[in-house]
């Protein structure tokens, strides 16, 4: 018989799988996520996920030297604050524990590009991400405030903001007060198709919002739902968000793929605490390996059409890419 096609000859030698990989990533498409937590010397290793710290303001500069080395250029800041209460003022504070790490960040590495979660969680002693009305989180009550914490953070120096709460209408609410002040320049990038997941299991413990009861289903999506996604995404659009996100990553490959080819915007994909834990684990068993398992996921996410990825795995993923084993 004779074979006309053989597409094993594109995959006979390293060079030529190169020239033909279809998914090319890139260090600037990663974006890092790092906690600031208030107080002073702490440099503490997160139990529930391995090879992650938390600083405070003045050990910051470790684990940004360490991202910058590693060809990191763009972080995302978590705040963990020494007082909570019920309306988080801390988020807002101007001397709040993320607007102080945006203040030194700037000054001691300013050609990194800061990035400003903004959520009431980490804040508010319930653990919900907003005001709580009954047994419920009041959409509209929470809007001013996380327009608030999105101001006080780009007066701090984010260079983007991105609201995770989830709350409808925060977007335009956030545009408003930016646009007000002046700052008609500074992206927003939403949260728009994020899932109540239990993936975010780790990230709790690493936020310190480890006594939150109950669970976050009447404000983050139910992870039945597709179209819905797109429902949230064009919302946020219209709201003026600048990059639309969807959290979490890998089981929500379907997802990305819908919104990236809908929309003319940058899609992101945020590879959550849970997913990073999964792999950690598994490789301390030795039953998988390690790096390959990074790689693959990484790209998958990307393949999936992904533009931007927000990954702790992120100095991992630029080095593989600076040794061209992916990318
Ligand atoms: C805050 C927020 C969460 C994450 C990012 N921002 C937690 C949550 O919604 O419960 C999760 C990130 C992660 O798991 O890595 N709203």
């Amino acid at each position: 018989m004779e074979i006309g096609n053989r597409p094993r000859r594109l995959r006979m030698d390293g060079r030529t799988r190169d020239l033909v990989r279809e998914t090319r990533i890139g260090k600037s498409s990663l974006i890092y996520p790092i906690f600031v937590e208030e107080g002073k010397g702490i440099r503490t290793e997160i139990a529930a996920m391995p090879g992650q710290k938390r600083y405070s303001p003045d050990t910051l500069a470790y684990g940004l030297e360490e991202a910058a080395k590693a060809g990191i250029t763009n972080i995302m800041f978590f705040g963990i604050p020494e007082h909570k209460d019920e309306c988080g003022s801390q988020a807002y504070a101007d001397h709040g524990i993320v607007q102080q790490a945006l203040r030194i960040a700037k000054k001691e590495f300013p050609d990194l590009y800061y990035i400003g979660d903004v959520c009431m969680c980490e804040y508010t002693s319930n653990g919900h991400c907003g005001m709580i009305k009954g047994d419920s989180v009041d959409n509209d009550k929470t809007l001013p405030l996380l327009a608030k914490t999105a101001l006080s953070q780009v007066m701090a120096g984010a260079d983007m903001i991105a609201p995770s709460d989830m709350m409808d209408g925060r977007v335009l609410a956030i545009r408003r007060e930016l646009d007000a002040a002046g700052y008609i320049d500074t992206p927003i990038m939403s949260y728009a198709a994020k899932y109540a997941s239990a993936f975010y299991g780790p990230f709790r413990e690493a936020a310190g919002s480890g006594n939150f009861k109950g669970n976050r289903k009447t404000y983050q999506m139910d992870y039945h739902n597709r179209k819905e996604a797109m429902k949230e995404v064009w919302l946020d659009l219209e709201e003026g968000a600048d990059i639309v996100m969807v959290k979490p990553a890998l089981s929500y490959l379907d997802i990305i793929r819908d919104i990236s080819d809908a929309v003319k915007v940058p899609t992101a994909a945020y590879s959550v605490s849970g997913e990073y834990t999964m792999i950690k684990m598994a490789a301390q068993t030795g039953m998988i390996d390690e790096k390959a398992m990074i790689a693959e996921t990484a790209v998958s996410i990307f393949r999936a059409g992904a533009d931007i990825l927000i990954t702790y795995f992120a100095k991992e993923i630029a080095e593989m890419i600076g040794e061209g084993r992916i990318g």
